[in-house]
């Protein structure tokens, strides 16, 4: 008998916010690679909110996962046998794996770690979450010192990256976050000047009091992850030719009906009175800035001059509740899962 891999499949599409029926645990043969391909003993996965919309049938910027299929996703792992050059047994490599305990990938599509970082830090602080706060900072929230930004699910990878960055600039930076713990992670690991629990506010408009208080001068640059009622809070107190690179709306991804158009007319009238910038971004249209993003960003973080926070989770079969678990802010730092 081969040797066996487990790997966590699509068992259903959800609606609504996923549950545990929507996956399902499947056990296969390990693949031989063939010419050019490594097979990989995967050894942490990420867990990262876009595996959300993949799990839709809907028309997006990447393809649906299908029924039967392996879920999405990034891992890092040891070469167990190669037959692509460049490649050898024990090498650790970081590539698309899917949820699955091992993978066999074209080596065009896997890159090396660098041996000097834990191998966990390639899927977080400098994976591709690290690489979005990098670019969309500097690319679409153009900062300036003594301006101000504000930025939601502020101790995640992007969050803390974008917070820690638009600081060194001399932003003043303000987090929400969800939940006293979380502030207290934003103001003392990640150095925001002051952190907003939304958990702690019903409604939009007592969370843009708080704000209004912690932003005194005004938002030049909100940056969007999650959409929701805190977009609604901070829209309003936007500075003039503010920015907003609009990187996620995890408020949205469980299945709100996000063609309620209610708050449309005065959320858009913002943006024509105040002549923002808001500026869509996807991070596959980026990947050539990477280079230049290690270059920068691996010796702050090498030198702790970069904080990062991992939440790991133990074992494949628990991939389904942690996934859960971080759509509704269960994670604290990136959401890693060891195998
Ligand atoms: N455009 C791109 O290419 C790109 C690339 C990477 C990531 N993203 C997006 O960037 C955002 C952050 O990603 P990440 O990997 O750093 O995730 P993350 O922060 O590790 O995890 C998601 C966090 O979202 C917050 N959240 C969930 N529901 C919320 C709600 N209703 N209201 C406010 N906050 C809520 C929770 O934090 P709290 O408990 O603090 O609320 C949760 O921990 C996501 O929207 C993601 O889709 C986009």
């Amino acid at each position: 008998m081969s040797a066996q891999m487990s790997r966590i499949a699509l068992a259903r599409r959800p609606s609504g916010s996923p549950v545990p029926e929507d996956f399902k645990f499947v056990t296969d043969d390990i693949p031989t690679p063939a010419e050019g391909e490594v097979v990989i003993e995967v050894t942490h996965l990420s867990l990262d909110p876009y595996m959300r919309g993949r799990m839709d049938d809907v028309k997006s910027y990447a393809p649906s996962v299908d029924i039967d299929g392996t879920m999405t996703g990034q891992g890092v792992g040891r070469v167990l046998a190669s037959k692509a050059s460049g490649f050898a047994p024990g090498d650790m490599v970081t590539g698309m794996t899917g949820w699955a305990s091992h993978a066999c990938l074209p080596g065009q599509e896997l890159r090396k770690l660098d041996p000097a970082m834990p191998p966990s830090t390639a899927l977080g602080v400098l994976g591709m979450p690290g690489l979005t706060g990098w670019v969309g900072l500097h690319k679409f929230g153009r900062p300036k010192a003594g301006e101000t930004l504000v930025v939601g699910a502020a101790t995640g990878p992007v969050g803390s990256m974008v917070g820690q960055l638009a600081k060194s600039l001399g932003l003043r930076t303000v987090a929400i976050a969800g939940g006293a713990e979380k502030c207290k992670l934003a103001t003392e690991t990640f150095g925001f000047d002051a952190a907003i629990d939304h958990r702690a506010h019903d409604d939009a408009r007592s969370l843009r009091a708080a704000l209004a208080e912690a932003a005194p001068d005004g938002v030049d640059i909100y940056w969007e992850n999650v959409g929701g009622k805190v977009l609604e809070a901070v829209l309003p107190l936007m500075n003039t030719h503010g920015r907003i690179p609009v990187c996620g709306m995890i408020a949205w991804y469980g299945g709100a009906n996000i063609e309620d158009t209610n708050q449309l007319p005065g959320l858009w009238r913002s943006v024509l009175v105040k002549r923002l910038h808001v500026s869509g971004f996807i991070i596959f249209d980026h990947w050539d800035e990477y280079p230049a993003f290690l270059k920068d960003v691996a010796p702050k973080v090498a030198a702790g001059d970069i904080a990062y926070i991992e939440d790991v989770a133990d074992g494949l079969e628990n991939m389904p509740d942690a996934f859960i678990a971080m759509l509704k802010g269960g994670n604290v730092g990136k959401q890693i899962v060891k195998l």
